[in-house]
């Protein structure tokens, strides 16, 4: 079986690689679907972003990391995959998945979405508040993989 997990990954953060491990010992193969959104202007490429995100699981043979646009279902469906992984951090993400979910699968019925809750230290954890906290110079060593905090320091010298 092959799931998808789709975001924006801007940057990767602990709590993703949280759901990718678990993920990943679910699923025969797992592609880390990072979406390259142009109305979106994210801190990092599309690009830059697979490429972190290949470095981080470079030792999970059975996760493959590609960029996508448009629909999430057609790119599942072109992957062959009926599985959408997503991670509930908390009540407020309940509404937007569940809208997300049901949308997906009225568009493509061969896909489902899988949930997991996200491991209670990375709860509150997002890929914004690693910019926010970034910004102010503060310590991003509990949030994002060690190369990666290089990447948002240099990004933000530019
Ligand atoms: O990390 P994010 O930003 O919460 O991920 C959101 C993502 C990429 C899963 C979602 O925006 C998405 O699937 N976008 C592609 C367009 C689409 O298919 N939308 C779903 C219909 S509601």
């Amino acid at each position: 079986m092959t799931g998808i997990y789709p975001g924006s990954f801007d940057p990767i953060t602990l709590g993703h690689m949280d759901i990718i491990k678990r993920s990943s010992k679910t699923v025969d193969r797992l592609i880390v679907g990072v979406l390259n959104n142009q109305g979106k202007t994210p801190m990092f490429t599309a690009e830059e972003r697979v490429a972190m995100i290949r470095e981080a699981v470079k030792d999970m043979p059975n996760v493959e990391v590609r960029s996508f646009e448009g629909l999430l279902v057609d790119f599942a469906r072109s992957m062959g995959a009926s599985i959408i992984v997503r991670g509930l951090r908390a009540i407020t993400d309940f509404e937007y998945e569940l809208q997300m979910s049901q949308t997906n699968r009225i568009m493509n019925k061969d896909v489902d979405t899988i949930f997991f809750t996200t491991s209670l230290e990375y709860s509150y954890l997002s890929s914004s508040v690693v910019k926010e906290v970034a910004m102010f110079d503060g310590d991003l060593t509990q949030f994002v993989p060690p190369f990666v905090i290089e990447k948002v320091r240099a990004k933000l010298k530019k």
